[in-house]
């Protein structure tokens, strides 16, 4: 079996102002900055991006965004594009979160011309999907991952695909403390990489990392990041306190 590299990813969401964040960089480069064994990365709102680049300089630690347009500049009011992000030197960007898709009304069709505006500026998208709680409730939890990751990665092909990495946020376990079972989570993620095998071969989906996003804090994370098809997590809350973050990150450093 192929060991994937674990990823543990925060998103700040709209939290930090610029001195903030860099006080937060800071903090994590000290503590997991030279480790290597785990891919560290730490997502701003846009304010905060470049000083966290600043501050994360010289570490392992990389930077990404939290969203993007598709187009790389133009009359979009309120915006920012992909070449913008690699011109301070992110690498990653978030696309599809659930907070996107419901309240700012993003679709599959948005969410999949992002991605490749992104794949297309070596970026590389941390593309997420989930349910709602009546999704789950009503069984149609795999039906409704299923056409966000078909929908959202269509048109990407087996390179691109290698820079993907997937997040599965049940919408009902972000933010609520609601964690998903470790049974509940391992299996929709071995269906996405079952996905991910029919639209880019074997080899291909055992090399893309599947994280797990909701409510995940150092005292489940050990259990979740146990599991066979989790690869590392995508951080609200627990990130934006080097504390417990440091700890996510020491706790996927532990897994063998
Ligand atoms: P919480 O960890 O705060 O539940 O947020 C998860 C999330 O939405 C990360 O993108």
């Amino acid at each position: 079996m192929i060991s994937r590299k674990k990823f543990i990813a925060g998103n700040w969401k709209m939290n930090k102002t610029s001195a903030d964040g860099v006080a937060l960089v800071r903090d994590i480069v000290t503590a997991v900055g030279k480790q290597s064994e785990v891919e560290v990365v730490v997502c701003p709102p846009f304010t905060a991006l470049e000083s966290a680049g600043h501050a994360l300089e010289g570490s392992n630690v990389k930077l990404g965004a939290q969203n993007m347009h598709f187009e790389a500049s133009g009359a979009f009011t309120g915006e920012i594009s992909a070449p913008m992000l690699r011109a301070i030197f992110a690498t990653h960007v978030i696309l599809g979160h659930s907070e996107r898709r419901t309240i700012f009304g993003e679709t599959d069709e948005l969410v999949n011309r992002k991605v490749l505006a992104a794949l297309k500026n070596q970026l590389r998208p941390i593309f997420c999907v989930g349910e709602t709680l009546a999704e789950r409730e009503a069984g149609a939890t795999l039906k409704v991952v299923q056409t966000q990751v078909e929908r959202g990665l269509e048109g990407v092909n087996k390179d691109g695909a290698a820079s993907v990495v997937v997040a599965y946020e049940p919408v009902w376990a972000i933010g609520t403390g609601k964690v998903a079972t470790t049974e509940q989570a391992q299996e929709v993620h071995a269906f996405i990489r079952g996905l991910l095998t029919n639209l880019f071969t074997e080899p291909v989906a055992q090399k893309m990392r599947i994280l797990y996003g909701g409510s995940m804090k150092p005292a489940n994370a050990p259990e979740l990041l146990a599991q066979k098809d989790i690869d590392g997590g995508l951080i609200g809350g627990a990130s934006l306190e080097a504390r417990s973050f440091v700890e996510l990150v020491t706790a996927a450093a532990a897994v063998k």
